[in-house]
């Protein structure tokens, strides 16, 4: 494995000049291999919940899926698939193991799980970003999609990962923090990455109108401020089940209307990409992203 990618290498020695003739290059070379990074800012909004599923879906659609956990040290995807805690990540992080034999596989689903609380790993140097990078840019070529479950937080290696998948799936609730926290990281990801385009997937929804109120003051607000387009996946409403109940329930929803909701959101999700090129959005931001007032608008 390389250490560092291309891509870091031309991100971190001319970020600003290079970033998105980086990213548009990249999307002109793309593969057919989709990157899709589930993301929202905030934590315990169901991002992890979101990935497994879309990763598991896709997987039982026929594709081939890797889902990598990014949330390295605090990892959530094994746990809610009920296997045992490992700690094989390391073990990645240190080349002591190759990459296939960290990976958990069921049929087509595979899964790069991370660590949980390991101390050596937070002892350690590892870069999430340069790491992950890697591997997609080694192992792409194995896989019809990639879905990295992000981590809370607006760290850089977040954002970073962030900005180099193909897609990325903003998950929000009607928490007014969570609405917030998602406008933050779609701003810095405009603003510093010139990522103009999210999708957005609003879950513990109780009520359409809800739904709509979500959508329409978010949206509105990423165009206005940050010149930014919005996707609009669709809303999971809050599944009424206890906590112990709720990751082999959301995992395994049946046929029923969850079910449908998330058989529409894979499909706008796998849509082609491509439109708009990134090299061609038009950019008319209203604040051009410097307003520090904008979020008054989801207190209001
Ligand atoms: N649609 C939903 N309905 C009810 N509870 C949900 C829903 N989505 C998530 N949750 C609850 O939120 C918890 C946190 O979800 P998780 O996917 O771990 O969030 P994150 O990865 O954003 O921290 C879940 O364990 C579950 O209890
Ligand atoms: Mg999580």
């Amino acid at each position: 494995m390389s250490k560092t990618s291309e891509w870091l290498v031309s991100f971190n020695s001319n970020y600003q000049k290079h970033i998105e003739g980086i990213i548009s290059e990249r999307k002109k070379s793309r593969r057919e291999m989709m990157t899709i990074s589930v993301t929202g800012g905030k934590g315990g909004v169901g991002k992890t919940s979101v990935s497994l599923k879309i990763a598991k879906d896709l997987a039982d659609s026929g594709a081939k899926v890797l889902l990598i956990d990014c949330d390295y040290n605090l990892s959530n995807t094994a746990i809610k698939l009920g296997l045992p805690i490992q700690n094989t990540f390391y073990s990645l992080v240190t080349a002591e193991k190759q990459f296939d034999e960290c990976l958990y596989k069921d049929g087509s689903f595979h899964l790069l799980s991370a660590c949980n609380g390991s101390l050596d790993l937070f002892d350690s140097q590892f870069k999430l970003e340069e790491l992950i990078i890697d591997v997609v840019n080694e192992h792409g070529h194995e896989y019809d999609y990639i879905v990295l479950d992000c981590p809370a937080g607006l760290q850089r290696e977040s954002i970073t990962l962030n900005a180099y998948c193909d897609k990325r799936v903003v998950v929000v609730t009607p928490d007014r923090s969570s609405i917030t926290d998602s406008y933050s990281l779609m701003k810095v990801l405009a603003m510093k990455f010139g990522i103009k385009e999210n999708h957005l997937l609003v879950n513990m929804t109780s009520s359409k109108s809800q739904y709509n109120r979500v959508v329409k003051t978010l949206s509105e607000t990423v165009e206005n401020f940050l010149g930014c387009r919005t996707q609009i996946l669709g809303g999971i409403p809050r599944l009424n089940v206890s906590a112990s109940e709720f990751d082999s329930t959301f995992l395994n929803l049946g046929k029923n209307d969850h079910q449908k909701i998330f058989l529409k959101v894979i499909s706008k999700l796998t849509e082609e990409l491509g439109s708009p090129k990134i090299e061609e959005v038009v950019l008319t931001p209203k604040s051009h992203g410097h307003c520090e007032q904008e979020v008054q608008i989801f207190n209001a």
